[in-house]
C-alpha cells in the first residue's frame, strides 16, 4: 500500500497535524520528544493492532484535550488497486471506518493496511526472555492469520482455567476428574497454535537467511528454530499434560505448551542472545522485520510499509545502504535526529517535527 495523505487531531502530542508523504522515503527528524514515534504510531494504528508500545487506546488521546474534543485519524491510501480512505476514532472503544463505512470491529483494518515497525524497543525480543519472543512471533502471525488472535484467546482462557483447578487440587481432589476436559481442550487449541507458529516461521525462514547475509555483508549466516517441549500433534500434548499433572499441581501451573515456548537463533553456530554483539542483535531483529514484510506481501499481494522509528544513526553507513536499496520500491517512514546522515542515500522527502507540528522541509 501507498500512503498518500495522513492526518491527526488530538493523538498524543500531535493535535493537528497534516502530511503527505512520497511513495518511497519519507525522513522524519527532530529533537528527542517532539512527536516522531508518536506519527509512526498514528499510521501503525491502521493495521487494526494494539499500538507496538502496548499503549492502552485511552492514553492515545492527547491529555491536554477537553472532553468535547475528539481523536481522530485518517488516512487516505492506494491499496487493492484503488484509493481508498480510512478513518479511526479513539473513543471508549477503537471505531474504524473505511470508505464512509464503519467497520464491525477496527481490527478488520487489518486485512486493508499492513504495516512493518521497527522500534528500538524490538531488542527486547533478543535480549529478554521467551515472553517477548512470544509476543512479537505472535503480533506477527496475527497480522497475517487474524483467525490467529481468537486462538490464542481461547487457549488462555482454557490454561487459566486448568492453572486455577491444579491449585484447588492440592487441597481437594474431588474435581480431578475435570482435568481430564480441560486437558483436551488445551492439547486441542495448542496444536493448533504450534502448528501454526512453525507453518508461519517456516514462511519467514525463506527470506531471513538472505537478508540476514546481505545485512552483514556476507559475513554471517543465520540459523532460527522454534523452541518447544511439546509436539504439535494433539494427542501427544494431551500425553504429556497428563504425564506432567503430578509436578503441575505441585506448582500449580502448566510447565509444557505454547505458553513456555520460546524462539532461538544463532549467528555463524552461536546464539545470539547469549553471543551477539549489539549491532548484530539489532540486525537479527531488523533482518526479521523485512523477512515479515515479504511474506505479508506475498500472503496479501500488497507492500506493507515500513515504519522504522531509530533505526538509522546506530548502523554502520553499509548497512544503512542495505536497507534503504532493499526497500527502495517500498514506501518507507524513518525517524531519526539527524536526517543528513542518510540524506545522500535516496530520493525522498523530509519533515521536520517540532512540539508536535510537522512541516515538510524538502524533497529530492
Ligand atoms: N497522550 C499524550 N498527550 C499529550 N502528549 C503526549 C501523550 N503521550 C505522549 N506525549 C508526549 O509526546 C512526546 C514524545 O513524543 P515521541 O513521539 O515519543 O518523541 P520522539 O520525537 O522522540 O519520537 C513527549 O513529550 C510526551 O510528553
Ligand atoms: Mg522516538
Amino acid at each position: 500500500m501507498i500512503v498518500e495523505r495522513f492526518f491527526c487531531e488530538n493523538f498524543r502530542n500531535l493535535k493537528n497535524i497534516e502530511i503527505e508523504p512520497c511513495p518511497n522515503i519519507n525522513l522524519i527528524y527532530g529533537q528527542n520528544a517532539q512527536g516522531k514515534t508518536n506519527l509512526l504510531e498514528g499510521l501503525w494504528l491502521f493495521t487494526g493492532l494494539r499500538s507496538f508500545r502496548g499503549t492502552k487506546d485511552a492514553e492515545l488521546k492527547s491529555i491536554d484535550c477537553g472532553e468535547n474534543d475528539r481523536t481522530k485519524l485518517g488516512l487516505r491510501f492506494f491499496g487493492g488497486e484503488r484509493h481508498q480512505e480510512a478513518e479511526i476514532l479513539i473513543e471508549k472503544k477503537r471505531k474504524a471506518f473505511l470508505n464512509g463505512v464503519e467497520l464491525k470491529k477496527s481490527a478488520e483494518l487489518s486485512e486493508h493496511c499492513h504495516a512493518i515497525i521497527f522500534s528500538p524497543d524490538d531488542l527486547t525480543v533478543i535480549k529478554e526472555g521467551p515472553q517477548e519472543r512470544r509476543r512479537f512471533l505472535n503480533t506477527a502471525i496475527c497480522e497475517v492469520y487474524p483467525a490467529y488472535s481468537e486462538l490464542l484467546k481461547k487457549y488462555n482462557r482454557v490454561l487459566q482455567q486448568r492453572n486455577s483447578l491444579l491449585k484447588d487440587l492440592r487441597y481437594r481432589d474431588t474435581m480431578y476428574a475435570f482435568l481430564e476436559d480441560y486437558e483436551k481442550v488445551l492439547a486441542s487449541y495448542g496444536a493448533k497454535i504450534i502448528y501454526t507458529r512453525k507453518r508461519y516461521l517456516e514462511k519467514i525462514s525463506k527470506y531471513l537467511p538472505e537478508i540476514y547475509s546481505g545485512l552483514s555483508g556476507r559475513r554471517e549466516e543465520i540459523f532460527m528454530r522454534y523452541e518447544t517441549a511439546a509436539e504439535d500433534t494433539e494427542e501427544a500434548i494431551f500425553e504429556i499434560l497428563k504425564k506432567n499433572r503430578a509436578e503441575d499441581i505441585l506448582n500449580g501451573s502448566t510447565s509444557v505448551g505454547p505458553h513456555r515456548d520460546d524462539l532461538s537463533f544463532t549467528v555463524n553456530g552461536l546464539d545470539v542472545r547469549k553471543f551477539g554483539s549489539q549491532g548484530q542483535q539489532r540486525s537479527v531483529i531488523l533482518s526479521l522485520k523485512l523477512s515479515e514484510a515479504e511474506m505479508l506481501k506475498n500472503v496479501s499481494g500488497e507492500q506493507p510499509i515500513a515504519l522504522l522509528d531509530d533505526v538509522m544513526s546506530e548502523l554502520d553507513p553499509l548497512r544503512q545502504d542495505y536497507i534503504l536499496n532493499h526497500i527502495k520500491n517500498w514506501q518507507v517512514f524513518v525517524t531519526l535526529c539527524d536526517p543528513f546522515s542518510i540524506k545522500r542515500l535516496k530520493a525522498g522527502r523530509t519533515f521536520h517535527v517540532e512540539k508536535g507540528t510537522v512541516t515538510k522541509t524538502g524533497e529530492n
